[in-house]
């Protein structure tokens, strides 16, 4: 079976006043349909211009991002975006937020509507329509915007440090939540992330990329029974998967580490 999406010899350079800036250089992947991905680097490895480049916002200077067997030039309704920030319209209520993507794309929403009444459930957010973003937590505006995103369907995800801004309760509770919906509805997920213990709980392959430019260093298959627990965060299995992939990432090498 062919995988659902490529990354081929991703390159990019960003021109700028003072110079070049080379972000990525000549990264590979290959995703298959229904894969947890999680992607960890240093910061400025290039992990959010990869993203962006899976999401055909940015271009890459060259290779390709292919999905289904078509290059990725511009925005696909098959794929979703969450950002670090639930990006939510202050001046809009919860519904009138998440129905704002079909207004933009001229989309009727009504046959969406029961799906996106399933997902406020869901996530815990039924009941909160008519609340405003500045009457909802952090944890709750973020959870809105992943109903947002959820709610016209797309096959593939991509999450650029979606709980980044979350305190450490909250994360887990979020990180729980994903888990649930992505076993739930088998969407593909590429998730961006620098907190390598989280990487590990969500991932069926941790991608490490190297410091910028963000070359592959090593991918990390997780074989972790499903549903994860937070629990399972704290067993000395997990810890060493914790130190050697932070060891990756600081280094840009892998280097297997010797059995105790
Ligand atoms: N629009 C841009 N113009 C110039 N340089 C950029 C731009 N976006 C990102 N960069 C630079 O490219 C490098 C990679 O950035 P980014 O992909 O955001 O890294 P990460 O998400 O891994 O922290 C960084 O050095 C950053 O400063
Ligand atoms: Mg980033």
């Amino acid at each position: 079976m062919s995988p659902l999406m490529t990354v081929e010899r991703a390159t990019k350079h960003y021109k700028t006043q003072t110079g070049s800036v080379h972000a990525l250089e000549n990264l590979n992947l290959e995703i298959e349909k229904g894969e947890f991905i999680c992607i960890l680097g240093p910061s400025g490895c290039g992990k959010s211009t990869l993203l962006w480049a899976m999401s055909g916002l940015h271009e890459l200077t060259s290779g390709q991002v292919v999905l289904n067997g078509t290059p990725v030039t511009s925005p696909r309704p098959e794929i979703g975006m969450i950002f670090q920030e639930a990006n939510l319209l202050p001046w809009r209520n919860l519904e009138q937020n998440i129905l704002f993507p079909f207004e933009i794309k001229k989309i009727d929403p009504a046959p969406a509507q029961p799906r996106i009444k399933r997902l406020l459930e869901e996530v815990g957010l039924a009941g909160f329509e008519n609340k405003f973003p500045r009457e909802l937590s952090g944890g709750m505006q973020q959870r809105a915007s992943i109903v947002r995103c959820l709610s016209y369907d797309p096959e593939v995800i991509l999450m650029d440090e979606p709980f980044g801004a979350l305190d450490a309760f909250t994360r887990d509770e979020m990180n729980l939540l994903i888990q649930r919906l992505w076993m739930e509805t088998g969407k593909t997920i590429i998730f961006v992330t620098h907190n390598v213990s989280e990487a590990i709980f969500l991932a069926d392959r941790v991608v490490v990329l190297t410091p910028r430019p963000g070359r592959l260093a090593h991918i990390f298959p997780v074989d972790l029974p499903r549903p994860r627990t937070i629990e399972m965060t704290f067993e000395p299995d997990f810890i060493r998967s914790v130190i050697e992939i932070k060891r990756t990432i600081e280094t840009g090498v892998y280097t297997p580490q010797a059995a105790d």
